[in-house]
């Protein structure tokens, strides 16, 4: 399986944080953000790593990772996004280098406490479809949240007013290669964006959309108060594990 991070966007809701660098590259505790979505994807085992990043800072961010060999990588693919396309269209991107392959997409400012070693392996098991990971927040207003019945997903609403659960669903997406296919039928939504919601509906609707609920902490980045607390968690575990040595 291989790795696509989406690191794209302009980062308007961390204006001014924003206004001189890409949101990715902003320092989370000891490190700058995109480090953590790659050491996830490596602890899963994944060493083919594409990044699709945008904006006017892009060159950042290979003087910052080079090919990897931070991450005890041999390389690391790199392409760009023009615009504001959104989620879907970033990943449409990276059609070339899945090469047919399933993939595991991480939303470059999703962070975790845990592995999804096991979420991966099971989805390598799985004979086609999809597989997102949800996650109990108090504000589920603010992602996509899902719509569960029993062990299926009936639907999923992009910010809703009116959430119909408290299951918000993770920047944690992994796809065969039928996601292709599907974003290329998609129409942008009032923002004006291809929705990743929108596809993750799609294999909903042909019944091969499975979920898990993830395991220890999650955070996204995406606004002052989500990078705080970000910082904090990951702060929280780094003195977690000193005090335990
Ligand atoms: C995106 C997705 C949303 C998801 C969230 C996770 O929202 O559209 O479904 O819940 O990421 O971080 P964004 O934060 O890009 O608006």
């Amino acid at each position: 399986m291989k790795g696509v991070i989406l690191a794209g966007g302009l980062g308007k809701r961390l204006e001014p944080l924003t206004r001189i660098t890409n949101k990715h590259l902003l320092p989370v505790y000891g490190k700058p953000m995109i480090y953590y979505p790659i050491q996830t994807l490596v602890d899963a085992g994944i060493k083919d790593i594409l990044i699709v990043t945008g904006g006017n800072h892009a060159g950042e961010f290979l003087r910052l990772l080079g090919n990897g060999s931070e991450f005890g990588l041999k390389d690391i693919n790199y392409t760009y996004q023009k615009g504001e396309g959104g989620i879907a269209e970033a990943l449409d991107l990276a059609e070339h280098f899945a090469d047919n392959d399933k993939i595991v997409v991480i939303l470059g400012d999703n962070l975790i406490e845990k592995s999804i070693k096991q979420y991966v392996s099971d989805f390598s098991k799985q004979p086609k479809g999809a597989k997102i990971l949800l996650k109990k927040v108090d504000d589920p207003e603010r992602f996509g949240v899902a719509e569960i019945n029993g062990n299926q997903i009936i639907k999923i609403v992009e910010k809703p007013k009116h959430p119909k659960s408290d299951y918000a669903v993770t920047g944690f997406y992994m796809y065969d290669k039928k996601v292709f296919d599907i974003i290329k039928t998609l129409k942008p939504s009032h923002r004006g964006e291809l929705e990743i919601t929108d596809v993750n509906n799609e294999y909903i609707k042909c019944n091969q959309m499975s979920f898990a609920v993830l395991d220890g902490w999650w955070s996204d980045c995406g606004t002052h108060e989500a990078l705080l607390r970000a910082n904090n968690l990951v702060a929280g575990n780094a003195n977690h594990k000193l005090k335990n040595y």
